[in-house]
């Protein structure tokens, strides 16, 4: 979710033991290889089962790679599509030769038994009476964004989807609303309290679903009521586990334990652990808690906890107006509920009765996502994005050493381990720094009394430790086979050309360009390129560059870069390019505002993106080499309808499924005022959906 648009706005049993029949793939394949097998073959790098391996880029000379003239992959199976322009029908389009199904739409039955949405109601009001709302809870949530797929089999034909539902756009859902920018408090706290259904539905809209799905004739279909098909919802009980389990700022007059929180909300991005669990990330959840500015001017707020919000300061007037029927969304009621989300949450996929965890050891901020890398020593590391304007980067690394051959044994991992906050240095070297209780300023005396309390003020831990503040951190990636790793910034159109002092999120800061964040704005934002020392995901050290500075390469008022010697913070303007080193702009496509990220199975990256496009058109797909001589040569694959951001960006282990979520086609628009009728086109309200987009005849999507 692109926040500044709307700005007001113990997995018990993990792959063994599940309820699917007999084990999986992925399980049985692990068991077979040892871990030195896999860092020494890559044998599972690009099947989409196991995470990409970082070893594998120890036999690669440093200048090759550097260069981008390694040979990679990317030169074996170039794209072969042809690509789609710019457009601004509400459709999707891809390019001649595919085909795109929709899925999963907002609404549909997932249960046996359970009523598809009939979107035709929405503007008589249909989810605005009691029973909607219970009904909405058995079927595919709203604004669908991560994507994780798992296979069953061995060819991939059949396997578990995971999908996040990050947020509501309630104008699309509920007559009477017009979106906040439009209606003001009075109105909100109004229409909310003489509609407390909405609330219930909107919450049971979010969280995740976990289908089953398999392919047959060329078509993937949801297998409605498998054994494994589960909603989690803005109310599903969820354990908190890790330092912060328990502590005193995650209490609640409800949960005096501090260990057990309804619902996840927010969740944006996400991942797959070694182990085969499903990972997913709390984002924008400042826009759920309201009376924030009142309950501080108070007198009753408690110090502690008001200094815990402080980094991650929260509204008056919430984006959905829940803390006028739901007193836990009001902060004058409940000053620590909001502490309890912003985590990313683990989901075991396989059993729909396992505990769900947030683990706070990986810190609370406005996570992207959760990307996984095993490192040489098999401890995991989880880099994670803060999408927030000058917000950081993070990695956590585990204590403990996944063993592939007993996946099973990673189900509490991310519970133990040291998460570190990156520091960029102009000289194009890096370093992860390590956040931890009682080293360096981390201690009692700065606001930070046991471990739990640096993970809960996450923010402010990295404050101290001196890292770069960001032009808005979203997905990361970690290439299949070089385990070079790409992050996303999605744009900072408050980065400033020369130093100069602002306040953000509640500390003030330089906001001027530096090496890593090196247009002054940043509108369409960037992608950096981070070599760990060593190839090591656990390396404490990395190198980093510019691969992508996004924008319209052809750009009449812009110069478009070739030479990476260029891009010197002070000497670019804001709609400056550079399209990974690639000498000609000819043929490229503008792309604006990355988002997801993803790679195919030949190494070739996939950008998603969400926002305004440098030449006005919607959101898409993009893909781009990132090694040999086409490196840096993007392309567009597809255009998204009106309205809608594009997520997901999943492929199936083959290279021969491509999955996109189409998040809020119609955002802009009301249930009377509508600007898209995708997908089901007839006039009817717009659904977010899962698509699945594939060759027609088969064949790896972009070949
Ligand atoms: Fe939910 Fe940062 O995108
Ligand atoms: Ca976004
Ligand atoms: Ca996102």
């Amino acid at each position: 979710m692109d926040r500044e648009l709307r700005a007001h706005r113990d997995p018990s049993r993990l792959a063994v033991g599940s309820r699917v029949t007999g084990e999986t793939f992925e399980v049985v394949l692990r068991r077979r290889l040892t871990r030195r097998d896999l860092l020494r073959t890559g044998t599972l790098a690009g099947t989409g089962l196991l995470l990409p391996q970082s070893g594998v880029l120890a036999g690669l000379p440093t200048e090759a790679r550097a260069s981008g003239t390694g040979g990679g992959a990317s030169d074996r199976n170039p794209l072969g599509f042809r690509p789609v322009s710019g457009s601004r029908a509400d459709t999707v389009r891809v390019p001649d030769g595919y085909e795109v199904q929709v899925l999963a739409r907002w609404g549909d039955a997932l249960f046996d038994g359970a009523p598809s949405l009939v979107t035709g109601g929405l503007p008589r009001g249909a989810l605005l009476v009691p029973g909607a709302a219970a009904a909405q809870a058995r079927q595919f949530g709203y604004n669908c964004d991560a994507i994780v797929y798992f296979a069953l089999d061995r060819d991939a034909r059949r396997g578990l989807l995971c999908v996040n539902h990050e947020y509501t756009d309630d104008e699309l859902m509920y007559p009477g609303r017009l979106g906040l920018a439009r209606e003001g408090a009075a109105a909100l706290s109004e229409w909310c309290r003489r509609h407390p259904e909405a609330a219930r539905v909107s919450l049971a809209a979010h969280g995740a679903s976990v289908l089953e799905i398999e392919l047959a004739d060329a078509a993937w279909r949801v297998r409605r009521g498998s054994s494994v098909t589960r909603r989690i919802t803005g109310t599903t009980p969820i354990e908190i586990s890790g330092p912060a389990r328990g502590h005193v700022l995650l209490r609640t007059a409800e949960d005096a334990s501090g260990a057990r929180v309804l619902g996840m909300l927010g969740n944006c991005a996400g991942g797959r652990t070694p182990w085969g669990t499903f990972l997913t990330a709390e984002e924008n959840l400042h826009d759920y808690f309201g009376g924030f500015e009142a309950w501080l001017a108070s007198g009753r707020a408690e110090a502690r906890v008001a200094d815990a919000h402080r980094r991650f300061p929260l509204r008056e007037l919430s984006h959905h107006g829940w803390e006028f029927t739901e007193s836990r969304f009001d902060v004058r009621r409940s000053q620590t509920e909001a502490l309890r989300f912003g985590w990313i949450v683990e989901i075991d996929p396989r059993d729909p009765e396992a505990p769900i965890r947030k683990r706070t050891a990986l810190g609370r901020f406005a996570h992207e996502g959760a990307t996984c890398a095993v490192a040489h020593d098999g401890r995991v590391a989880v880099y994670s994005g803060d999408d927030a304007l000058f917000e950081y980067l993070y990695k956590f690394v585990t204590r403990d050493r996944f063993d592939p051959s007993r996946p099973e044994a990673g189900r509490d991992m991310l519970d133990h381990g040291v998460l570190h906050v990156a520091r960029f240095d102009a000289d194009g070297t890096g370093e992860w720094l390590p956040m931890v209780h009682g080293a360096g300023p981390l201690i009692a005396k700065a606001g930070f009394a046991d471990p739990g309390e640096v993970a809960v003020k996450a923010r402010a831990a990295a404050d101290l430790l001196g890292a770069t503040p960001m032009d808005r951190p979203e997905d990361v990636e970690v290439h299949p086979h070089s385990g070079r790793v790409y992050v996303s910034f999605t744009k900072n159109a408050d980065r400033s050309a020369g130093p100069r002092e602002a306040e953000f999120n509640g500390r003030r800061l330089d906001i001027g360009v530096d090496a890593a964040n090196p247009r002054p704005r940043n509108d369409f934002g960037h992608i950096l390129e981070i070599e760990e020392e060593g190839g090591d995901a656990a390396a404490l050290r990395f190198r980093w560059n510019v691969f992508l500075l996004a924008g319209d390469p052809a750009a009449a008022d812009a110069r478009f870069l070739a030479e990476a010697s260029a891009l010197r913070p002070g000497r670019l303007g804001g709609r400056d390019t550079y399209y990974g080193g690639t000498s000609t702009a000819h043929d490229l496509a503008p792309v604006g505002c990355p988002d997801n990220l993803g790679f195919d199975p030949d190494g070739n990256l996939w950008i998603v993106t969400d926002g305004a496009q440098p030449r006005g058109d919607h959101n898409g797909a993009f893909v781009v080499p990132v090694d040999g001589p086409s490196r840096g040569q993007l392309r567009q694959f597809m255009s998204a309808p009106a309205g809608a951001e594009v997520c997901g960006c999943e492929f199936t282990p083959d290279g021969e499924t491509l999955f996109l979520s189409v998040q809020h086609p119609g955002e802009g628009g009301t249930l009377s005022r509508p600007v898209s009728d995708w997908p089901d086109g007839g006039g009817r309200p717009p659904r977010p959906s899962v698509i699945a987009v594939r060759r027609r005849g088969g064949g790896r999507v972009g070949s």
